[in-house]
């Protein structure tokens, strides 16, 4: 045996070894060779390709090189030495790699036709004989010349109807592909001649059927300083001086003295940990003055915005720990010039933590001011939860959001929000899943975190204010917790950071310990019980009045999970969560979820969980290409409408660069059409991302760029507020005929009629992709005899345009009416009908 056969010990138990000539041959007319090989020309992500041969000589690429399965552990998912062992019993093939050069840790799946393949699992090297095929045709060593590069790896011999399936395979993902592929810039020549398009709609009212009310929700997630630094209104970059070098940030100062520096002469600043203002947040500032003068200074998020004649409140807790000096600070705001826009005064003298507030008003304009503390006397000051907020947050409330922004979202309309994400729901690694009960309480006693996304959470918009901003914009709350397993992407661990548990207690594979999964399912049944329980009989009801809102929030929905990958981790964990809150809480719509991707192996499990546990909803994400979204408006009608309900939670049509133009938002509008058409499967959806602060996107796209004094959004933005202003509780069939056979044409065209039950309005949406006019001939029957008004709002640009925004017109509404949807173009015509 060869060194490297060592490899395939562990696997072979009761395996028979082929011999091992130094070039395999095949030794049945039907069976050939298939190599697997690692690639990493796959966006970045490992996966494998296969090459084979009837003579094991001469090698070629099965279906063009298509990579077969990737390796979905960690952030790193790499694969090393895939090899193959096929079940003498059952033929199917298992296929086993290395996740790191050294090979200590093993990814494993399965498959019988080397297309679909079983959810992967992670083990350490040393358990490998739990997975051992009892009598498998073991693969031989051999080395391939693949292209220039010569790989030594694993030959096995196989049926050749299965390099067959696989070429099949590759032809219809090339197909696919090709199509979903397609972009608008490409359409002068894919169209070029094509003619104005005639279509006609005819409305069927009494065939309408009712459909979910809630489908425009927004997707809230602190990423690319969506909370800190973003929706939430402190203007104090660290105020709690907990940044940390553990945050994983990429700035080389990122640490609990960032955003802050003394100013002037006479004055040291230190951070401490003794006797903090609460054990949740240890650091805290000490300033060492021995001669006033000098000054503190806080640079803000990228500067602080202040709008002359606004007020400010600032606070701040401090101690003198010697019991010497104390006395007064001077608390200014200060332009880049240097002059003062803003003062007050604090006094420091305490010998225990106390809060000091004053309010601070501004008498100019300032993009990007600072904070400067002056402390009037020498000696030594402790200083933490230095804070300035604007008075006039959205809807005035106290530590809380910015106004624009929260306006801008509000604006949408949206039925639901969904926080606090994404992958920061259930964080990197187990150590850094988001537990809501460290969000809620007085500001100093929350827990900070490190963010997912490699910056820091205060935790100061916390699950408080989240229901409170729910409440305020009239959109139920959905949280989402983790299903008791961190992201799958989870950075932590992975070949340089290795250490012998890389897979049981790090990563996406670990799990909240089953000792601890006990006091993690109470966490998420408290938190329905933070939500609706009595504010006088429930110890967490109470604690909610005790924020100062007696009030239920009237939470009907839970997320659990996010995109997780469906492991046997996973699927454990999901399922005691899910039977502990259907026992207690059975009103509460549980939502699953089904992986990252609208198709796949995580996909099918996470549908296959969702049946056997006859969960109400599940969430899917999708993020795809323009023309994905074009070639898939059928994609929901064909699901069971017996089974789970669908929140499409994240989506997005990404398109090279991953802009936000009239491409991707009419591929969403037109997708979008198909979704009302199926609101009676699908209950909910959310575009993703939602916020992004200009110089800190970590994501693209997303629906609102901002910076601290402005709120762009985006052509995406106005899809989903299109949407979510003119929504409706009733869908109405309608007849969509076009005169032109082309599938390519067709299919850019796209119309949903609804009703809004409370108003009584019908609602149009008629979207063309197209680049030329579709004149339409609309007819709604059920309008004869009433005296109909319309209000059309119009979308419309170039494909690459970003800056395009919705043009609202009044329009002639009859029981016909002609309409010519520009190129490029989303409509929607409201109607308002009176009886004659
Ligand atoms: O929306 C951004 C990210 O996309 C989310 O955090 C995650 O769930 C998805 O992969």
């Amino acid at each position: 045996m060869t060194e490297d056969m060592n490899i395939l010990k562990p696997f072979m138990a009761l395996c028979l070894m082929q011999a091992l000539p130094c070039a395999v041959r095949a030794a049945q007319p039907d069976s050939v060779y298939v190599f697997p090989y690692p690639t990493t020309n796959d966006h970045g992500r490992r996966g494998m390709q296969f090459v084979w041969s009837a003579d094991g000589e001469h090698w070629q690429d099965v279906a063009e090189g298509m990579v077969i399965m990737r390796c979905d552990f960690g952030a790193w998912k790499y694969m090393y030495r895939p090899r193959l062992i096929q079940d003498r019993q059952d033929g199917r093939l298992h296929c086993f790699w290395d996740l790191d050069p050294e090979g200590s840790a093993i990814g494993y799946a399965s498959s019988t036709d080397l297309i679909k393949w079983t959810p992967q699992e992670y083990f350490m090297a040393t358990e490998q004989g739990k997975f051992a095929v009892k009598d498998g045709r073991m693969p031989v060593v051999d080395t391939v010349q693949v292209g220039d590069k010569t790989i030594a790896g694993y030959a096995l011999k196989v049926p050749y109807r299965m390099v067959e399936g696989l070429e099949r395979h590759g032809i219809y993902r090339s197909a696919l592909n090709a199509q979903r592929g397609e972009r608008a810039e490409h359409d002068a020549a894919r169209f070029a001649g094509l003619q104005t398009v005639n279509a006609r709609i005819t409305v069927d009212e009494g065939r309408a059927k009712p459909i979910s009310d809630n489908l425009i929700g927004v997707f809230f997630e602190d990423l690319n300083y969506a909370a800190d630094g973003g929706l939430y209104a402190e203007l104090v970059q660290n105020r709690d001086f907990e940044y940390s070098e553990a945050d994983g940030n990429k700035d080389r100062n990122w640490n609990s003295r960032y955003a802050w520096s003394v100013e002037g002469e006479g004055m040291a600043f230190d951070v401490s940990t003794e006797q903090p203002v609460h054990p949740n947040n240890p650091h805290y500032a000490v300033l060492d003055v021995a001669q006033p003068g000098g000054g503190f200074t806080n640079t803000g998020f990228d500067g602080i915005a202040v709008k002359e004649g606004e007020k400010y409140d600032f606070s701040l807790f401090t101690r003198t720990p010697d019991g010497k000096g104390g006395g007064k600070a001077v608390v200014r705001l200060v332009d880049p010039q240097g002059k003062t826009v803003a003062e007050t005064t604090v006094t420091l003298s305490s010998k225990t933590w106390k809060k000091r507030e004053a309010v601070l008003k501004a008498t100019a304009t300032v993009a990007q001011a600072r904070l400067v503390i002056i402390p009037q006397s020498a000696g030594r000051y402790a200083l933490d939860m230095i804070s300035l907020f604007p008075q006039k947050t959205f809807k005035g409330r106290k530590n809380g959001l910015r106004a624009d922004l929260a306006q801008a979202i509000a604006d949408i309309r949206p039925r639901f929000v969904r926080f606090p994400g994404g992958c920061l729901a259930h964080g990197d690694g187990v150590d850094n899943i988001y537990h809501w009960k460290e969000t809620i309480g007085p500001l100093e006693a929350r827990k900070p975190a490190a963010n997912i996304w490699r910056y820091h959470q205060t935790r100061g918009l916390g699950y408080f204010e989240y229901f409170q901003f729910c409440e305020d914009i009239g959109a139920e709350p959905l949280p989402v917790v983790a299903a008791g397993v961190p992201c799958q992407n989870s950075g932590i661990g992975g070949p340089s950071h290795h250490s012998k548990d890389i897979v049981t207690s790090l990563g996406q594979q670990g799990g909240i310990p089953m000792e601890e999964m006990g006091q993690y399912i109470q966490d998420v049944l408290d938190l329905i019980e933070y939500a609706n329980g009595d504010a006088k009989t429930t110890r967490w009801g109470r604690e909610r009045a005790k924020a100062g809102h007696p009030e239920p929030f009237n939470l009907k929905y839970i997320g659990l999970g996010n995109e997780d990958l469906i492991s046997r981790v996973f699927t454990e964990r999901f399922t005691m969560i899910y039977e502990a809150i259907q026992a207690k809480y059975p009103d509460i719509v549980v939502i699953g979820t089904t992986g990252p991707f609208s198709e796949g192996t995580d996909y099918e499990e996470g549908w296959a969980l969702a049946d056997r546990l006859k969960l109400p909803m599940v969430d899917e994400h999708n993020y795809n290409t323009p023309g994905w979204f074009i070639y898939n408006q059928d994609y929901y009608d064909h699901y069971d409408r017996h089974k789970s309900k669908v929140y499409l939670g994240e989506y997005a049509a990404h398109a090279p660069g991953r802009p936000s133009n009239i491409e991707t938002g009419l591929a969403a509008a037109l997708f979008l059409t198909s979704v009302e058409r199926n609101g009676d499967v699908v209950s909910m959806t959310s575009y993703a991302p939602l916020l992004a602060k200009e110089g800190h996107t970590q994501w693209r796209p997303d629906l609102i760029y901002f910076n601290n004094t402005e709120v762009k959004a985006t052509v995406d933005y106005y899809v989903q507020q299109m949407y979510g202003q003119h929504a409706g509780n009733k869908y109405l069939p309608s007849t969509l005929t076009v005169d032109n056979r082309r599938h390519d044409v067709r299919s850019r065209v796209g119309v949903s009629v609804v009703k809004d039950g409370e108003s009584g309005d019908l609602i149009v949406k008629l979207v063309n992709l197209l680049p030329v006019a579709v004149k339409t001939d609309v007819e709604i029957p059920s309008l004869a005899g009433h005296q109909a008004v319309g209000q059309k709002t119009v979308l419309s640009g170039r494909p690459s345009d970003t800056n395009a925004v919705p043009v609202e017109s009044a329009m002639e509404i009859g029981e016909k009416f002609p309409y010519e949807m520009p190129a490029y173009s989303f409509t929607v015509i409201r109607i308002k009908r009176e009886c004659k």
